[in-house]
């Protein structure tokens, strides 16, 4: 089944820790109404093949375009494309952008799955990371987006951060924990180039990411989180049985999916091709009429080769050992004298100890 991912590329400030492809709304060089009539042409140009499984509005903020933008998209996407039945329709959420008529005008434009970018429960973290919401907002997010129907909400979490503590840290994962989310991520902090946040490492004024606390925190967050019934099914996502992000588990099987949106990348069979970055240049193709794809690629057997064992080790379901070269499988009997893989039926997963240095047991595996 195909995926829709919609980029919204707005945001009521920009985050110092973040790179996404997102500007300030009013300084984007494009309007929520000019991003919808761009959403509208881009869709027009695709010959609808099969009705979409999976819809991901992520962004950016895209609480920030309001229900009837929203619903007017959901409308476009459901009429021209087509959803199948029981789709899973995800929409990104700033907390402070969320209330209680928004929450009806989502669900009835057929968003099915609310995920909140939580990131912390310690107002200094929040500061550093400058978010613009308090904790007490999650919670009444949570509260009310259950009240209005939601059963498929999701939290985002940051560890890491500059002047954050494991305690600190347990007391976000706690009280996450205590909204009763169905799904929770947890990401580490990266600090990006170029980004505000890595400016203010460089010039002494905070702290690096601590890689060993780092690895405490994804090790506290694997304990609290399975003791709370959500199980680990990727890296760094958790959810109660029968809530992971299918969109999500579509990347990582290397399923199809279609971006619409400025910078949005688009994979179909061995094809892969992404839209202009630029909100205004993308906006400018579609108004000529013009197609607002900056690049493609074909995929050939190597890089479809290294993407599976890369994000195929991420999932609890592993990797099929058949999907290795010889090369690869005479290197398993080492990572797993390492305890950093074990084999499942015919699968290898990542141990505890692999998850943490996952990216070097890809590498090696490949090398
Ligand atoms: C790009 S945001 C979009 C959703 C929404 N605007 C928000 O901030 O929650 C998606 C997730 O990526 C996370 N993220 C962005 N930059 C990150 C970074 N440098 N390191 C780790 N996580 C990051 C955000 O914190 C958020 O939870
Ligand atoms: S983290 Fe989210 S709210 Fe902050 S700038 Fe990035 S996309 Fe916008």
């Amino acid at each position: 089944m195909v995926g829709c991912y919609i980029h919204v590329p707005f945001c009521a400030r920009r985050c110092g820790y973040c790179d996404f492809n997102t500007a300030v709304l009013g300084s984007a060089g494009l309007t929520p109404n000019g991003w919808l009539a761009g959403l509208r042409a881009e869709i027009a140009l695709v010959a609808p093949r099969e009705k979409l499984g999976t819809v991901f509005f992520g962004g950016g903020t895209p609480t920030l375009l309001g229900g009837p933008i929203l619903a007017a998209a959901m409308d476009m996407i459901r009429g021209e494309l087509g959803l199948a039945s029981a789709s899973e329709v995800t929409i990104e959420a700033n907390p402070e952008t969320v209330t209680a008529p928004l929450l009806d005008a989502l669900l009835a434009a057929g968003f099915t799955r609310l995920s909140l970018g939580m990131q912390s429960a310690d107002p200094a973290v929040l500061a550093v990371l400058d978010r613009a919401h308090t904790p007490g907002q999650v919670t009444w997010c949570v509260d009310a987006a259950r009240r209005a129907g939601f059963t498929d909400i999701s939290l985002d979490l940051i560890y890491g951060t500059p002047g954050e503590t494991l305690t600190s840290w347990q007391h976000t994962l706690e009280t996450a924990l205590a909204c009763a989310p169905t799904h929770i991520s947890c990401y580490a902090l990266i600090v990006e180039p170029g980004t505000p946040l890595a400016g203010r490492i460089d010039r002494g004024e905070l702290a690096a990411p601590d890689d060993d606390l780092q690895a405490d925190e994804y090790l506290l967050a694997d304990d609290l989180l399975t003791a709370a019934g959500l199980g680990w099914y990727e890296l760094s996502n958790w959810a109660a049985p029968g809530h992971e992000c299918r969109h999500n588990l579509g990347y990582w099987h290397s399923a199809d999916w279609l971006g619409f949106g400025p910078g949005a990348h688009s994979h179909v069979g061995l094809q892969r091709w992404w839209n202009h970055r630029s909100p205004r240049r993308w906006a400018a193709a579609l108004q000529r009429g013009e197609s607002p794809v900056e690049g493609r690629e074909i995929l050939d057997d190597a890089m479809i080769h290294e993407e599976r064992v890369l994000l195929q080790l991420r999932l609890a379901t592993g990797l099929e050992v058949s999907e290795l070269m010889r090369t690869e499988r005479e290197r398993l009997p080492g990572f797993m004298a390492d305890a950093l893989l074990i084999t499942h039926t015919n699968s290898v997963v990542l141990t505890r100890q692999g998850r943490l240095l996952a990216d070097k047991v890809v590498r090696d595996l490949l090398s």
